[in-house]
C-alpha cells in the first residue's frame, strides 16, 4: 500500500463550517476559533469569505476577523473570493491567499454564483491577474464533483474539464468538493483517476461533506489514489447554504485520528484540536460532529 507520507489538512471550519450558521456569531468567537486552530498546529486555515453579504450574511465580518487573528508564522490564512470585488476587499484586509470556486454542474453554479460555469471561469480571469500582481496564491474549488442537489449525477469528465480550466488559469491547487456528501469510495477513486489525467495528482485536494457518512472512507479512497491534501472542518461544522440538507465537512479530529493511525504526519495536536472544536460547539450550542472528539470527551467524564 503506497500511501502519502505527509498530508496537509486545509481547515475550513471557520469558513465552510460557520457560513451555514443562521445565528449571529461574534467576531471575537470566530477569532478565537482561528487562534485555537493555529495553536493546534494547523498549517492552513480558511478564515472567511469576501462574498455578497446578501448571499451569505454570516461571512460579512470576515475583514474584522482577519484584522484580529494572531497570525502564526508558517500558517496560511485564506479567504474565498468569487469575483474582483471580493479579491479587492481581501487585499484591503491583508489576505495573502485566496480561493475561487466553480461548480461541475450548471444548476449549482447558478444557485451559488448566479452565473453559468463558463461565466464564472471568465470572472476568475481578472481575479487571477490581480492576485498575481499582488503575489497572492489562488486555490480553486470545484463543487458538486460527486453529485448535484439539482441535477443529480455529475460526470467525472465534467469535473475534469472545470478542474483543468482552473489549473490552466493559474490555481496552484484544485480542491474537489463533494458538496452534498453523496459520494462513495469507488466513485471517489474513479473521480481522482479522471481528474488526475488533466491535473497532476499532487495538485489535487479532496473536500468531502459527510451528509451520507461516507466522507472518511472517501478520504481514504483519495489517499489510495495518491492525494495528499484534504479539507476538513473542526467538529464537523458546516454545510452549504445552496445545498439544502447537506451537512458539514468531514471532522478534522476524525481525519487526524485516521492519519495518526496510518502513521501519516500532519504536525497537528489532536487534544488541542478537540478542545478548539468543543469550544466553538459550546458557543454555537451545537452537538460536536466529530466522533473522535465525542468519544475522547466522554471518556474524560
Ligand atoms: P450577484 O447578485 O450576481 O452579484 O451575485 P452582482 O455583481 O450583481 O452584485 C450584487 C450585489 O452584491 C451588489 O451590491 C454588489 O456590490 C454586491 P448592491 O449594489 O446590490 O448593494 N457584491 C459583493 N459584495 C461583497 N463582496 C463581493 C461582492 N460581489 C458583489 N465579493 C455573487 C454574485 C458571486 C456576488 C454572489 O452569488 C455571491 O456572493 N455568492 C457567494 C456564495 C457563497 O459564498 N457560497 C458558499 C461558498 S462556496 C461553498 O461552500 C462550496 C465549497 O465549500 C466547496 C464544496 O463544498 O463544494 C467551496
Ligand atoms: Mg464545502
Amino acid at each position: 500500500m503506497n500511501l502519502p507520507q505527509h498530508v496537509r489538512l486545509v481547515e475550513v471550519g471557520p469558513r465552510d463550517g460557520l457560513q451555514n450558521e443562521a445565528q449571529p456569531i461574534a467576531v471575537a468567537d470566530k477569532v478565537r476559533l482561528v487562534d485555537d486552530l493555529s495553536a493546534a498546529g494547523l498549517s492552513y486555515i480558511e478564515v472567511g469569505s469576501f462574498v455578497s453579504p446578501k448571499w451569505v450574511p454570516q461571512m460579512a465580518g470576515s475583514a474584522e476577523v482577519f484584522a484580529d487573528i494572531t497570525a502564526h508564522p508558517g500558517v496560511t490564512y485564506a479567504a474565498l473570493t468569487p469575483n474582483l470585488k471580493g479579491l479587492e476587499a481581501a487585499i484591503e484586509a491583508g489576505v495573502k491567499e485566496v480561493a475561487v470556486f466553480a461548480a461541475a454542474s450548471e444548476a449549482f453554479s447558478q444557485r451559488n454564483l448566479n452565473c453559468s460555469i463558463g461565466e464564472s471561469l471568465a470572472r476568475f480571469a481578472p481575479v487571477m491577474e490581480l492576485a498575481r500582481q499582488h503575489g497572492i496564491q489562488v486555490r480553486g474549488y470545484v463543487s458538486c464533483v460527486l453529485g448535484c442537489p439539482y441535477e443529480g449525477q455529475v460526470a467525472p469528465q465534467a469535473v475534469a474539464q472545470v478542474g483543468r480550466e482552473l489549473y490552466a488559469m493559474g490555481c496552484y491547487e484544485v480542491s474537489l468538493g463533494d458538496t452534498i456528501g453523496t459520494g462513495t469510495a469507488g466513485a471517489t477513486r474513479a473521480l481522482f483517476e479522471a481528474v488526475g489525467r488533466e491535473v497532476p495528482r499532487e495538485r489535487l485536494a479532496g473536500h468531502f461533506h459527510d451528509t451520507y457518512g461516507q466522507a472518511l472512507s472517501n478520504l481514504y479512497a483519495g489517499l489510495l489514489e495518491g492525494i495528499s491534501v484534504f479539507d476538513s472542518s473542526v467538529a464537523g461544522l458546516g454545510g452549504c447554504p445552496y445545498a439544502k440538507g447537506a451537512t458539514g465537512n468531514v471532522a478534522s479530529e476524525d481525519v487526524l485520528y485516521l492519519l495518526d493511525g496510518l502513521g501519516i504526519h500532519t504536525g497537528i495536536d489532536l487534544d488541542r484540536l478537540i478542545a478548539a472544536g468543543q469550544r466553538i460547539c459550546d458557543v454555537l450550542g451545537r452537538a460536536n460532529g466529530s466522533r473522535v472528539a465525542r468519544a475522547r470527551l466522554a471518556a474524560r467524564g
